[in-house]
């Protein structure tokens, strides 16, 4: 059963149907989509999913339910606090796509023993307290590490990464030399003044990571999660030296990787303003054509092939 009051995740279990001419007539074509029986299972195996990148390869990871299924791939830009986390949480629950964040790997490696942690990780924890970036290749290692993630049959939803040219160009190549494309790269915009009010009043559930606002976004009780009752806690790169560093950084990278995915014809700028739901609704519109248009190419690509 679907989950109630889910409307966009009816939809993307619905069958839509896409017609096309191929020289005898119009041919009507269904685009996969997975029963609605395999929807619960999803739903906690995508926790499953988000622990295997979080804690690396060696963790196991369970088999995604079989299911013709063309997934999600999707890349989320933006400033530091303009709400990619927030979004990313929405879109997993709506999408089931998995959220694969770079800096949740940091911060969980953050919450280990010192032991447990390699010096290429204990000099990009040092980076990440300052503000500044984790060098590419430090980043790289770590992804590559999960490519196996980008593979998952759910989807993902990368947040946080890439960040710099350099990281896009190395995750399209990886994704080129691997068969997989990109659904759709989103950018979240919203003035700088906005972004530092979001972050001073960020806290994060120490326990599940769900993350609250102060004011915009405050949990039912004090302090305390509403998922799991985790103790919430401000990020030590929220502090104001941080917060500006951290938009340096972003002032200094942003402009390239933007101009890099306009001109794969990917990027969809998405105003960041307004309520998360509000901003999440802005989105899916034209995710969903996205996704369409792809699956559209797809059998045309087929049908050619098929044809030859
Ligand atoms: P990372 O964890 O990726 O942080 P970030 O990009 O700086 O983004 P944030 O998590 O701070 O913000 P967000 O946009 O997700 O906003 P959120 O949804 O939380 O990276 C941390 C560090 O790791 C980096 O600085 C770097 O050192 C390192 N790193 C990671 N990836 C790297 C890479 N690829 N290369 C190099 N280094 C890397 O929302 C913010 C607040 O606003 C919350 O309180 C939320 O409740 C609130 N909010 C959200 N939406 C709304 C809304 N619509 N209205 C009102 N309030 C809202």
């Amino acid at each position: 059963m679907a989950r109630p009051g889910n409307r966009w995740h009816d939809r993307a279990i619905a069958v839509p149907t896409l017609c096309f001419q191929d020289g005898t007539g119009v041919t009507r074509i269904t685009a996969p989509a997975l029963p609605r029986s395999y929807i619960p299972q999803m739903n906690s195996l995508n926790k499953q999913f988000h622990s295997r990148w979080l804690h690396g390869p060696s963790v196991a990871c369970e088999t995604f339910p079989p299911g013709a299924h063309l997934p999600w791939r999707i890349v989320l830009l933006g400033a530091p606090g303009v709400g990619k986390g927030t979004q990313a949480d929405l879109l997993n629950q709506r999408l089931d796509a998995c959220h694969l964040s770079t800096g949740d790997v940091f911060r969980a490696a953050a919450g280990r023993s010192d032991a447990d942690q390699s010096p290429a990780m204990k000099e990009a924890l040092g980076y990440m307290r300052r503000g500044e970036l984790v060098p590419d290749s430090t980043v790289w290692d770590l992804v590559r590490e999960r490519s196996e993630c980008l593979h998952c049959a759910g989807g993902f939803i990368l947040d946080g990464f890439p960040r710099t040219l350099a990281q896009a160009v190395a995750l399209k190549q990886l994704m080129d030399h691997e068969g997989l494309g990109l659904t759709a790269v989103v950018n979240y915009e919203l003035p700088e003044a906005e972004i530092v009010a979001r972050l001073g009043g960020r806290r994060t559930c120490e326990k599940c990571k769900t993350v609250y606002h102060v004011t915009e976004r405050p949990p039912k009780v004090a302090e305390r999660c509403d998922r799991c009752a985790g103790k919430l806690f401000q990020r030590d790169d929220d502090r104001p030296e941080s917060i500006k560093v951290r938009l340096e950084a972003y002032k200094r990278n942003a402009a390239p990787l933007i101009e890099f995915y306009a001109k794969a014809r990917l990027l969809m700028q998405v105003p960041a303003t307004g309520t998360p739901d509000e901003i999440c609704d802005r989105t899916l519109p034209e995710l969903e054509s996205r996704r369409i248009r792809q699956f559209a190419h797809l059998m045309w690509s087929y049908e050619e092939n098929r044809r030859d």
